[in-house]
C-alpha cells in the first residue's frame, strides 16, 4: 500500500516536473520575437501558439490570419511576429514592406512556405504553385504564355459553350420552379467552373448540371473532404510534417492522367487545334526539353494542377459577387447596363468582355471583401534586413500576408466593410494594399483567365435574371477550407427578366 502510494507520488512528481520544463521551454520559444525587438502578438497558447482556433477548425484559417492582422497592439505596426505552434512567423502589414519583399528582394523570397521543402505529392505540388526554384522559374516561363490574351481569346468560345449549358439548366429550373426560384449560387458556379476547367484544361466537354461525372466528384473530393482540409491546413502551417505523413494536395492523379492522355491521343489523331490547354501541352511536349522539368509522362499530368489552382478561386469569386450584387440592386442594375452596352458594341467577344469595366469594378470589390485566396506566403532563403528598420529576419522564417487583414484595414480603405464598386472606378487611386492576386514574379498567372471566367458567368446570368437576396440566408465562412468558401450554400432568388 505504502509502496504503491510512493510510486504514485513519484510518477506525479515526474509528470509535474516535465510539465514545468515544457512550460519554461514553451515560454522561451514563444518569446523569440520579443528577444529580437519585434512586436509580437499577445496571448500565445503554450501548445498551438497563435493558430489554435484554425487548427481546431473553430474558424476559417484565412479569416483567422485576418484576426491576427487586427490583433496588434500598435495599430500601425508594419509587421508583427506570431507563432505557429512554437515556430516564429512574421505577418506583414505594410504595403511598402510587402513590395520590398515580394518584388525587390524576390530572389530571397522566391519560394512559398506552403508545401514545405519536400513532400510526397507530385501533382499537387510539382506544379507552378508548389514548385521551388530553379524548377519554378523554368516552368513559369513556359506556362505564362499559355495564359496570355491571345490564348484566352481562343478559349473564350469554350467558356461561352459551358455558360450556355448553365443557362439552359437555369431555364429548365425556371420552367419547373416558376418565375421565382431559389438557386445555390455556390453550387451553380462550382458546376460551371468544373465544366469550364475540364473544357479548357483537359479538352473535354461535360455537363455537371445534368450529368455530373467522376470529374465533378473529383473537384468535390479535392476541396471539401475532411482529409483534404487537414492536409491543406498542414501544408499552410506545418508543411514539415508532410515529409513524414505524405498527404496529397491533388489526389486521384490516375483520373486526370486518363483524361489527359486520351485528349492528347485524340488531338494527335485529328491534328485539330481547339484553343485549349491541351494544344499548349502538346506544343510543350514536342518542344525543346530541359532536364530541369521534362515535359514528359506524369510531369505533363502535373501541369494540369496549374488550372486546378484556379478552379475553386474563380468559382468562389462568382458566388460571392452574386451575393453582393443581390444585396445591392443599384449596383446590379448598373452592372447589367454595362454588360448590355459592351455586348451591343462588341458582341459576345473577347473585346466585349474586356470592355465590361463596371463589372470589373464589382468583381474587384467582391474579392477585396472576400479574397478567394486569403493568405499569401513566402519563405526567407537567407537572413534579410528589412529596409528602414533594424530588424533582420532569420533564414527559414515563414512570411505571411493576410489579404483579409490588408483589404479590410481602415488605414487603406475607408469604411472597408462597405461594398462599393466605385472604389475601383477609372481615375481612382487604388491602395497598394489591394492584393487579391498576390504580388511580384510569383503572383497569380491566371489573373486574366480568372477574371474572364467570372465575367462570362456573371454577364450571362445578369442579362437574363434579376438576382435578389434570400432573407433566410446567413453566410458563414467554411472553417475547414483554407480558401474563402461559404459553409453550406449561398442561396439566392433568381427572377427571369422578360
Ligand atoms: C479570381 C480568381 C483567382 C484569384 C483571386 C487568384 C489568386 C491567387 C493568389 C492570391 C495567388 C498567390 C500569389 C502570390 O503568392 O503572390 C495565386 C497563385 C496562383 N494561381 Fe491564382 N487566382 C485566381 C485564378 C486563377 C486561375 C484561373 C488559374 C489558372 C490558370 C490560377 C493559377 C494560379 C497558379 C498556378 C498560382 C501559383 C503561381 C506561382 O507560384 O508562380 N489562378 N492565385
Amino acid at each position: 500500500m505504502t509502496v504503491t502510494f510512493l510510486s504514485l507520488c513519484f510518477v506525479l512528481l515526474i509528470v509535474g516536473l516535465l510539465l514545468l520544463i515544457f512550460c519554461f521551454y514553451a515560454r522561451y520559444k514563444l518569446n523569440y520575437w520579443n528577444r529580437r525587438g519585434v512586436e509580437q502578438l499577445p496571448n500565445a497558447d503554450l501548445v498551438f501558439g497563435h493558430v489554435k482556433d484554425a487548427m481546431l477548425f473553430r474558424t476559417a484559417p484565412g479569416w483567422h490570419m485576418g484576426v491576427l492582422h487586427n490583433s496588434t497592439i500598435n495599430k500601425d505596426a508594419p509587421f508583427v511576429g506570431f507563432y505557429v505552434f512554437h515556430k516564429p512567423c512574421l505577418l506583414l502589414r505594410d504595403p511598402k514592406i510587402i513590395k520590398n519583399i515580394m518584388i525587390r528582394s524576390f530572389e530571397n523570397f522566391s519560394d512559398r512556405h506552403f508545401g514545405g521543402s519536400q513532400q510526397k505529392d507530385s501533382m499537387g505540388m510539382t506544379n507552378l504553385f508548389g514548385l521551388k526554384n530553379p524548377a519554378w522559374k523554368y516552368l513559369r516561363s513556359k506556362l505564362t504564355p499559355t495564359l496570355n490574351g491571345s490564348r484566352l481569346k481562343q478559349m473564350l468560345p469554350l467558356l461561352i459553350q459551358n455558360a450556355e449549358t448553365m443557362m439552359k439548366y437555369l431555364e429548365e429550373q425556371s420552367k419547373n420552379l416558376n418565375k421565382h426560384m431559389m438557386i445555390d449560387a455556390q453550387k451553380l458556379s462550382y458546376y460551371y467552373t468544373t465544366d469550364a476547367t475540364a473544357n479548357v484544361a483537359l479538352g473535354i466537354s461535360m455537363d455537371s448540371f445534368n450529368n455530373p461525372n467522376e470529374i465533378t466528384e473529383f473537384g468535390n473530393v479535392l476541396f471539401y473532404g475532411l482529409k483534404r482540409k487537414i492536409a491543406v491546413l498542414n501544408l499552410l502551417y506545418v508543411p514539415e510534417l508532410l515529409t513524414f505523413i505524405g498527404f496529397c494536395v491533388l489526389s486521384s492523379r490516375s483520373l486526370i492522367r486518363k483524361y489527359l492522355w486520351n485528349s492528347i491521343k485524340n488531338r494527335a489523331e485529328t491534328s485539330n487545334k481547339r484553343g485549349d490547354f491541351i494544344d499548349a501541352v502538346i506544343d510543350l511536349k514536342n518542344g525543346k526539353q530541359d532536364p530541369i522539368y521534362n515535359m514528359k509522362g506524369d510531369n505533363l499530368v502535373n501541369l494540369i494542377g496549374t488550372f486546378y489552382a484556379g478552379f475553386e478561386t474563380g468559382s468562389n469569386c462568382v458566388s460571392f459577387a452574386l451575393m453582393k450584387l443581390a444585396s445591392h440592386p443599384e449596383y446590379q442594375d448598373k452592372a447589367r447596363e454595362d454588360i448590355e452596352r459592351a455586348i451591343k458594341e462588341h458582341g459576345l467577344t473577347y473585346s466585349g468582355f474586356n470592355d465590361m469595366k463596371y463589372l470589373d469594378q464589382c468583381i474587384y470589390e467582391t474579392i477585396r471583401i472576400y479574397p478567394p485566396v486569403p493568405t499569401v506566403d513566402r519563405r526567407t532563403k537567407e537572413d534579410y534586413k528589412i529596409p528602414g528598420t533594424g530588424v533582420t529576419i532569420q533564414k527559414g522564417t515563414p512570411i505571411f500576408v493576410s489579404l483579409y487583414g490588408m483589404h479590410l484595414d481602415p488605414r487603406f480603405f475607408k469604411q472597408p466593410e462597405i461594398y462599393d464598386p466605385s472604389r475601383f472606378a477609372g481615375g481612382q487611386t487604388v491602395s497598394d494594399a489591394f492584393l487579391p492576386f498576390g504580388l511580384g514574379p510569383r503572383m497569380c498567372p491566371g489573373v486574366k483567365l480568372g477574371m474572364l471566367y467570372s465575367k462570362v458567368i456573371l454577364a450571362m446570368i445578369l442579362r437574363e435574371y434579376i438576382v435578389t437576396q434570400n432573407p433566410g440566408q446567413k453566410v458563414v465562412l467554411d472553417s475547414r477550407s483554407t480558401l474563402t468558401v461559404a459553409a453550406g450554400s449561398i442561396t439566392l432568388q433568381f427572377k427571369k427578366i422578360y
